[in-house]
């Protein structure tokens, strides 16, 4: 199965794209995790990604459909994609069709997360994560079982993104109502978008998730 979770900044993507996963055979692609890793090797895509990222905008479209490209082909056939914040405007949506198309595969659903903008601020802000496995946590919804370590890896090293500020997000919001939002007719005409209450508790919006896929 390949599907796309598609919301804005801080609507759960990362966080349900990781429990898809949990148990499943199937990969989280990020674009935003993929630019982030080529920012801190310091690679050509990472020091032409770096500014825009703290600005809030959008990487070009060849650059995300070329991560997203090379990562399908490292991946057997029986394993299926999550698009984690890709595609994110009308030149990614038809990349990705020709990508899908050439790598034998097909897109199965879209799962829309509706959400609150101001909410979004909230979660954002108060976000961090496990510097050493990526596990996900929040000053006021999600903090580590036992103070100052990682459930997951027991690290006690944390860190925070350099583009979760308000003002920043508020530039990331206005860029996905812009250019992301006007994607989703074209997923609507083809049947496969689903949409679920991003506002839910975490486990809620996963059970909705679930249920949408079938
Ligand atoms: P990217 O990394 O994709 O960021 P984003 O879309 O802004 O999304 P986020 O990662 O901020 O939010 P999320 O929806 O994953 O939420 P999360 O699960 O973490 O992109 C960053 C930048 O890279 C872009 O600005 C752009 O410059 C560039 N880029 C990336 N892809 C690109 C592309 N395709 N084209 C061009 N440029 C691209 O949750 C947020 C917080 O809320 C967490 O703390 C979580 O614990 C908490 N939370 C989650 N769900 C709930 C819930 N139900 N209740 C309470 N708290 C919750």
């Amino acid at each position: 199965m390949n599907i796309i979770l598609l919301g804005p900044p801080g609507a759960g993507k990362g966080t349900q794209a990781q429990r898809l996963v949990d148990g499943r055979a199937m990969r989280q692609l990020s674009t935003g995790d993929m630019l982030r890793a080529a920012v801190k090797a310091g690679t050509p895509v990472g020091l032409k990604a770096k500014a825009v990222m703290e600005r809030g905008e959008l990487v070009s479209d060849e650059i995300v459909s070329e991560l997203i490209d090379a990562e399908l082909a490292t991946m057997g056939p029986a394993v299926g994609a999550i698009f984690d914040g890709y595609p994110r405007t009308g030149e990614q949506v038809s990349a990705l069709d020709e990508i899908l198309a050439r790598h034998g595969r097909r897109l199965d659903r879209v799962i829309e997360l509706e959400v609150d903008e101001d909410a979004l601020v909230d979660r954002i802000t108060g976000r961090f994560t496990c510097a050493n496995c990526g596990e996900g946590y929040h000053d006021r919804y999600k903090l580590p079982r036992q103070p100052g370590t990682c459930d997951k890896c027991g690290s006690t090293e944390f860190k925070r993104r350099p583009d979760d500020n308000e003002q920043t997000v508020r530039t990331r919001m206005a860029e996905y109502r812009a250019k992301t939002q006007p994607i989703l007719p074209d997923y609507e005409r083809r049947g496969i978008v689903a949409r679920v209450d991003g506002m839910a508790d975490m486990d809620s919006v996963s059970s909705a998730i679930e249920q949408a896929l079938g």
